[in-house]
């Protein structure tokens, strides 16, 4: 049977989705950054992945950090899925760094779907506030809630708006990423319709870009506007296009903050040319401006909920 008021659940106030319509284009990046900033400032902060692929940019399957919660394994989305299901709170992997849990995305994210259409007859469209239910008793322990989204289905994102007082879209410039964006804002436009009305959308940005391609940033802008709304605020920090620091960041489960302080003590290209070192113990010179990129958009994006607010 539908109720209305009662299955409104409001948000955590600084719970940011990172979410945009096509893949690839930084957003599991961009949560898992955001996340430890946070945390590296000393708020008590929760990632959580809505997402069938599990990046582990933090390191938490690949270098076992975080403290498991007690009984089945919570990895590879099975926590996320089984708080759904049995319809009890989120329980996330502790302490992955100082004031950082996790609730990791995985396969059995994929799964999720066959379970809300399940639950549609009885529940109706409140299905989509599932995970919002399973987050809000551990919400208030947080200061910030961040949410990983993926785009392989509308029902995965759709649940994430539900759960998320902030969207925060992050595009790359080429066509299809603009595309992909018209299909975030109609699920935001049904979420916060029907399901969600405290949703509101923080920003977009321009990710992986050339910082100096100004002319494109006008018409990435004007684009933004035409999909999401005219008065869309398009943050000024654009992180640049660094793949070989960004891979390596991921592959070694640190954030480019974590990767960067390591760079004094790195080994160098001549230690590697003299048989010292091995290639992958250099760490490149280019990780120190994307660490300053991605704290530049950490600090914009959290300015523009807290204007927005
Ligand atoms: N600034 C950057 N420059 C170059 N490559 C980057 C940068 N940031 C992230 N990447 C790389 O781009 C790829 C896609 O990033 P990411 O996984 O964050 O995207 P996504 O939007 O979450 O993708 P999906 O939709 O598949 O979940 C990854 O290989 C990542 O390491
Ligand atoms: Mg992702």
């Amino acid at each position: 049977m539908l109720s209305d008021a009662a299955d409104i659940i409001e948000p955590h106030e600084n719970a940011v989705m990172i979410g945009t319509g096509k893949g690839g284009v930084g957003k599991s990046t961009i949560a898992a950054q955001k996340a430890a900033y946070h945390a590296a400032q000393g708020l008590r902060t929760l990632l959580v992945c809505v997402t069938s692929q599990d990046d582990d940019d933090l390191g938490i399957d690949r270098y076992n950090r975080g403290l498991r919660p007690e009984g089945a394994s919570v990895l590879d989305g099975a926590g996320l899925l089984r708080a759904i299901q049995d319809r009890t709170p989120l329980l996330p992997i502790r302490e992955v760094r100082p004031n950082l849990d996790v609730v990791p995305g995985g396969e059995a994210v994929g799964e999720l779907l066959t379970l809300l259409t399940a639950r549609m007859p009885s529940e109706g469209i409140y299905v989509v506030a599932s995970l919002a239910r399973a987050l809000a008793p551990i919400a208030p322990w947080y200061d910030r809630v961040v949410i990983d989204s993926a785009p392989e289905q509308d029902a995965l994102e759709q649940l994430a708006l539900a759960a998320s007082r902030w969207l925060f879209v992050p595009t790359r410039s080429d066509d299809t990423s603009i595309r992909g964006m018209r299909r975030i804002a109609r699920n935001y436009k049904l979420v916060r319709s029907q399901v969600n009305p405290y949703v509101e959308v923080a920003g977009a940005c321009l990710y992986g870009s050339n910082p100096t391609a100004t002319q494109l940033h006008e018409e990435v802008r004007q684009d933004v506007a035409g999909v999401l709304g005219p008065n869309t605020p398009m943050l000024k920090t654009i992180v640049g296009y660094r793949e070989m620091p960004a891979r390596n960041a991921r592959k070694k489960g640190l954030t480019f903050r974590e990767y960067a302080n390591l760079l004094p003590s790195s080994a160098k290209s001549y230690d590697v040319a003299a048989g010292r070192a091995e290639r992958a113990d250099v760490v490149p010179e280019s990780i120190k401006p994307l660490a300053d990129e991605m704290d530049d958009l950490n600090k914009e994006i959290d300015a523009h909920c807290r204007k927005a607010a």
